[in-house]
């Protein structure tokens, strides 16, 4: 459970059309799915957001989110928000968030992300005994369906909605072909043993119900600490 943040808040006022099986039409469908779609300012985008290999982040300047899919079947996500509690305001929390794996479009209109197992995540959280640690990620997400619509100014712009129906930020898109690192396994990672809890654990990036202290790897940094402080100026 966490709030998305006010984007999302602003987003949720847009009426969508919720639970319904797509059509791949014209209508609803100006183009196809292929390429790098980023929300908002455009600054999050996959293929240079993450270095799988050090498990570092490149720090885009300002929050928002990324999708590319690829004509071989591959995706790439990159994510980067605060998370606020309303309860603990103080309590903000940071996520840096990258996976790619292989996408499946359903025929009822969903779209099912099975992640590569070599994501992995940035999780600050100013109030948890652990403040700053990257995590292993590798849950499959569900979103429930999705729609491409030309818009005047920003041309193509993708609607994803998340598997209760809420939105993801519209997302524009920046490449196509999609920008996106090699479509392989790109770091070593020990399978963890899967307990069976969440089958499609869904779009948990940034949940506070992270996994056993053997999955995280302690990091010191400074950057998430500064981000966090200008979000707050
Ligand atoms: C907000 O903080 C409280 C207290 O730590 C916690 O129980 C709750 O799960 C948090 N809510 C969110 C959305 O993170
Ligand atoms: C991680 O690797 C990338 C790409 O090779 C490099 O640019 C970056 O400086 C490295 N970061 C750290 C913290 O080692
Ligand atoms: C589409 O089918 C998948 C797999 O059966 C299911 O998990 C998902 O909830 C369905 N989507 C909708 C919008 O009903
Ligand atoms: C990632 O999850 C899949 C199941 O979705 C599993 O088969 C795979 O072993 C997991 N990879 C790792 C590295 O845990």
């Amino acid at each position: 459970m966490f709030l998305y943040g006010l984007l999302t808040i602003a987003l949720a006022a847009i009426p969508s059309v919720l639970s319904q099986a797509i059509e791949y039409n014209a209508a609803h469908n100006v183009t196809p799915i292929i390429g790098t779609w980023s929300s908002g300012s455009k600054q999050v985008v996959t293929g240079k957001f993450a270095n799988p290999s050090n498990l570092s982040f490149n720090y885009p300047p300002t929050t928002g989110v990324c999708f590319s899919f690829a004509d071989n079947g591959w995706y790439e996500v990159a994510r980067y928000r605060f998370n606020s509690n309303g309860s603990q305001p103080q309590c903000i929390t940071g996520v840096l968030n990258w996976h790619h794996g292989q996408y499946q479009l359903l025929d009822n209109g969903s779209i099912v992300l099975i992640p590569n197992g070599d994501g992995y995540q940035q999780i600050q959280d100013p109030c948890a005994a652990e403040s700053n640690f990257i995590e292993n990620y590798n849950d499959t997400e569900l979103y429930s369906h999705w729609q491409i619509f030309m818009d005047q100014n920003d041309g193509p712009k993708l609607h994803i909605f998340n598997f209760d129906g809420s939105p993801v930020s519209p997302l524009f898109q920046i490449y196509n072909p999609p920008n996106m690192l090699p479509t392989t396994q790109l770091r070593n990672v020990t399978p963890s043993i899967d307990t069976g809890s969440s089958l499609l654990a869904m779009n948990n990036a940034g949940a506070r119900s992270w996994s056993s202290p053997a999955d995280v790897m302690a990091l010191l940094s400074g950057v998430f600490a500064i981000g966090v402080a200008s979000l707050l100026l």
